[in-house]
Parts: C-alpha cells; sequence; structure tokens
C-alpha cells in the first residue's frame, strides 16, 4: 500500500483535493468546538420518554424542506430484538439527497408500514441521514451483543427514522460495535458504503476474502464513498484494482490502493479501458453508457460479472406504482441479464445496500487492524446540516461527508485536526511521487 498507508495512524482521514481539504480543516478549526453548543441530553429512562431535536422533512422538495425539530418523538424499544442508540454522528449520503425529493416514496413508504396502503398514513416527519456512529442507551429482551454503554455503528435502512437526530433505534442484527481506533466522526463515514459495496462485491459479485487474489476488478467511480471503501476492501482482499475518477482524484485513490487509474475526463474512457486487460468483476457506481461500455470489459465466458449500483428500480416504483413498477424493473433486469450471458458470457446483476451488522463486525476489525481507513472529506456541526446536504449535492465527492451529531470530547476533535495536517501532507507527498 502507498506511504500514505505508512504514514497515516490507522483513524486518519484522507484528504485529497485541496480545495476540499482546506474546507475541511477550516470547518474543523472553526466549527468543532464553537458552532454547535453542545446539547444537554441525557439517557435517563425518564428523559428518554419525552422528545428529541431531529432534522426533518415534512414533505418532499429540495433543501428549503430541511427543518430542525426539537419535538420529535424518541424512538423508544417497541421490539424484543431492538437496540437504542445516542447517535453521535452521521453521514450523509446520494440516497438522502434523492430521498429529500421523494425518490422511492412509494416502496419505502409500504416498507415502513404495510397498513399505510389502506389507511393512506403519512410517512412524515421523516427523518434521513443513514450512517450512525454512537452509544448503546438502551436494549431489548431478547438482545443479546449490546448492552447500554457500547459504542456501535450501523447503517440505517431507508425504510427506517435516519440518523440526523438524537437518537435512532435498530434491530440488534443491524448494529455492530463500532472499531475501537476510529471517533466516532470517523466511524459515521463507513457503515452504509460498506454494507453497499460487501452486498454489491459479494453477494452480486461473487468474490469474498478467500477468492480475490487473482481477481481483476474495475470500480467506476472510485473516488465517492462506495468507491473508496470498495478500493480498500478489495486491495485487503488481494485483488488487483483499476479505478475510473477523475485526474483530480488520481493522488486519492492510488493512496488508498488502486493498481491502475483512469482518469475519465481526459478523453474516451472506452479507449482507455479497452487497451487494459479484461475484468473479472465490474463494480459500476456511475451508470448511464458507462454500463454499456463495460460489458465488453469483462472477460467472457469465464463467468465475470458486471454489477451496477445505479438501478432503475426504485424511479419505477416511483412513477409506474409498485406492482407495475416491481414488474418493469424486474423485466429489465432480466433481459439484460439474459441477453448478456448468451452474447458473451458474462452475468449482469443489480447491487443494492442490504443491512447486515455482522459484515459490519468483519469490516470493524479491518479497520482496527489498519487495513480500511475512513475517507472523510468535509464534516457540519449538526447545525448545518442543510449546509451538509448542499455540499453532498454540489456534487464531485472525495470520500464522505459527515455530521457531528453530539459534539466529540475536545481531545479527540484536537487530535483530528493535527493528523488530518500531517496526512495532507502525506497525500501530497504520494501525489508528487507519482
Ligand atoms: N443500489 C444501492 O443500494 C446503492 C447504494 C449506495 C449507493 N448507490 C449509488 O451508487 C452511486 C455511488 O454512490 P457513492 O455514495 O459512492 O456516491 P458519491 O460519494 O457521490 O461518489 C460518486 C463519485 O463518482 C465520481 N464520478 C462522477 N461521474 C463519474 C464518471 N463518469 N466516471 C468516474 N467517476 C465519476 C464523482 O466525482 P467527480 O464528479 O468529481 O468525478 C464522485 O467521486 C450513486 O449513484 C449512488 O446513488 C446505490
Amino acid at each position: 500500500m502507498g506511504s500514505v498507508r505508512a504514514m497515516a495512524s490507522t483513524r486518519l482521514l484522507c484528504l485529497f483535493n485541496a480545495k476540499a481539504a482546506g474546507s475541511t480543516k477550516t470547518l474543523a478549526r472553526a466549527g468543532w468546538r464553537s458552532v454547535c453548543s453542545r446539547r444537554n441530553v441525557c439517557s435517563s429512562p425518564s428523559r428518554l420518554q419525552s422528545c428529541m431535536s431531529a432534522w426533518v422533512i415534512d414533505q418532499y422538495g429540495t433543501n428549503e424542506v430541511l427543518k430542525y425539530s426539537e419535538d420529535i418523538n424518541v424512538p423508544t424499544v417497541h421490539s424484543p430484538s431492538e437496540v437504542m442508540i445516542k447517535v453521535h454522528a452521521a453521514s450523509l449520503n446520494p440516497l438522502d439527497i434523492s430521498m429529500r425529493g421523494g425518490y422511492g416514496a412509494k416502496l419505502l413508504k409500504l416498507r415502513r408500514d404495510p397498513m399505510s396502503v389502506m389507511d393512506n398514513d403519512s410517512e412524515f416527519p421523516l427523518i434521513l441521514g443513514r450512517d450512525v456512529s454512537g452509544v448503546v442507551v438502551d436494549c431489548g429482551s431478547e438482545v443479546t451483543h449490546f448492552v447500554p454503554g457500547d459504542e456501535v455503528w450501523a447503517a440505517v435502512p431507508p425504510w427506517k427514522q435516519g440518523s440526523l437526530a438524537e437518537f435512532v433505534t435498530l434491530t440488534e442484527y443491524e448494529v455492530s460495535h463500532k472499531p475501537k481506533l476510529l471517533s466516532h466522526t470517523e466511524a459515521a463515514s463507513i457503515p452504509y458504503v460498506a454494507n453497499t459495496a460487501l452486498s454489491a462485491l459479494v453477494n452480486a459479485g461473487g468474490l469474498c476474502r478467500d477468492s480475490s487474489s487473482n481477481k481483476r476488478v474495475l470500480i467506476t467511480g472510485g473516488s465517492g464513498g462506495v468507491g473508496t471503501f470498495s478500493i480498500q476492501l478489495l486491495k485487503a482482499w488481494g485483488a488487483h484494482v483499476t479505478v475510473t475518477c477523475s485526474q483530480n482524484a488520481e493522488g486519492l485513490v492510488r493512496g488508498l490502493g488502486a493498481d491502475e487509474v483512469v482518469d475519465y475526463t481526459a478523453g474516451d474512457v472506452a479507449e482507455q479501458l479497452e487497451m487494459m486487460e479484461k475484468f473479472d468483476v465490474i463494480l459500476d457506481n456511475v451508470g448511464g453508457e458507462m454500463e454499456q461500455l463495460a460489458m465488453g470489459m469483462l472477460k467472457p465466458w469465464s463467468g465475470a460479472k458486471y454489477v451496477t449500483l445505479v438501478t432503475p428500480f426504485l424511479l419505477n416504483t416511483d412513477s409506474m406504482g409498485l406492482l407495475d413498477g416491481t414488474f418493469h424493473a424486474g423485466f429489465t433486469l432480466h433481459s439484460k441479464a439474459i441477453q448478456n450471458l448468451i452474447s458473451s458470457g458474462v452475468f449482469y446483476r443489480w447491487g443494492f445496500y442490504a443491512p447486515d451488522g455482522p459484515a459490519l463486525d468483519e469490516v470493524s476489525s479491518m479497520v482496527d487492524a489498519g487495513k480500511i481507513l475512513p475517507v472523510v472529506e468535509a464534516q457540519f456541526p449538526f447545525t448545518q446540516v442543510p449546509q451538509a446536504f448542499q455540499k453532498l449535492e454540489d456534487g464531485h465527492a472525495r470520500g464522505k461527508t459527515v455530521v457531528r451529531v453530539a459534539e466529540e470530547d475536545e481531545r479527540q476533535a484536537e487530535g483530528l485536526v493535527q493528523e488530518t495536517a500531517e496526512v495532507e501532507q502525506g497525500v501530497q507527498e504520494t501525489a508528487k511521487q507519482h
């Protein structure tokens, strides 16, 4: 692995893009201590009966619909397998932007409450935010892996109330013990992209720790949340990793271990990729034209797999209704799968996020072993959730955008700022060498 890893302690943020690094540094220095005043939330049962603060939406729309409220019901434990978590940090994903605008509303509403089809109950107020790092405050009677006080992390399923709130409640299966070496801010950057990448690469892509060492994998859109995690996971599993990204993200992805990098902004990406040896697995984070191009870059008739995370499934159910939309999506998937299998012997698959606490346990061990680093590009205090959404919406992510829901202790924050400076220097040196 490049010198970034050697230089970075196991809990460091990789910040490559100079502009992003600068803004993050400013945020870290100015915002860490002052912007968000410490909120007085205690975890005593009596306090938990009342209300909590959260960022909610009461309708779908643009950033203006995000609303801070202190009157949201605390999500107490209702079933024996549930774990209630005090949120310390959350992070944002492209899905949050889409869900804010109503993406997936029909299916997710049904999943939230199957009876809503009958009684037309509203899904609002809806809390967004899919990642959480925090501390367990309450457990159902059948919970065996966690006790109050445990530091945990999880990816909150999109059909559940999200983590941009003081508390979130999940089932035990969805939760995992957070890596010991990471702060909550760092830890919150990983669960959703990790669960998504693992589901896509393992379930759909057929890869695993023991079968990846002789595999050539292409990751498109390697500089974002899913990409930066996937590069590190696959390198830890011994795969050969090629990445497509913008020129100014090359240093970042190489620092994370990418073997070969294709700058999609420098001419014809297909031409550049076609000159390379063909791939065993392609993880597509970009979609669009890339889908068609990618099929020709897989090894034919040898079990190679194309897995895309950019699927029309929820768009179909939104526009056509649940039955027609599901049927249409299923038809699209199966006809593409059959066509590609017959014409070139490659498997065409859709990848989806899947909640999986045990998978996060594995990731936690890899993080504590220094094999996976959090890649936090920007962080915002809880008071600035709309600004965090705006950052994500502006695009060109280089890793993750994190929201500090409860401020971490000052000492830890100070450490982060120092380490951030060290790694910026390390990454810049790595970039010079390239
Ligand atoms: N199906 C699921 O369950 C699921 C789950 C998670 C994510 N997803 C989807 O998967 C995709 C990736 O998610 P993410 O969280 O990694 O998104 P992200 O953090 O926003 O990252 C996207 C990255 O792709 C780069 N990019 C954009 N156009 C590109 C191109 N043509 N070629 C190469 N790189 C390009 C962007 O940087 P530049 O624009 O600067 O190049 C950015 O770094 C998103 O579409 C997301 O909605 C699906």
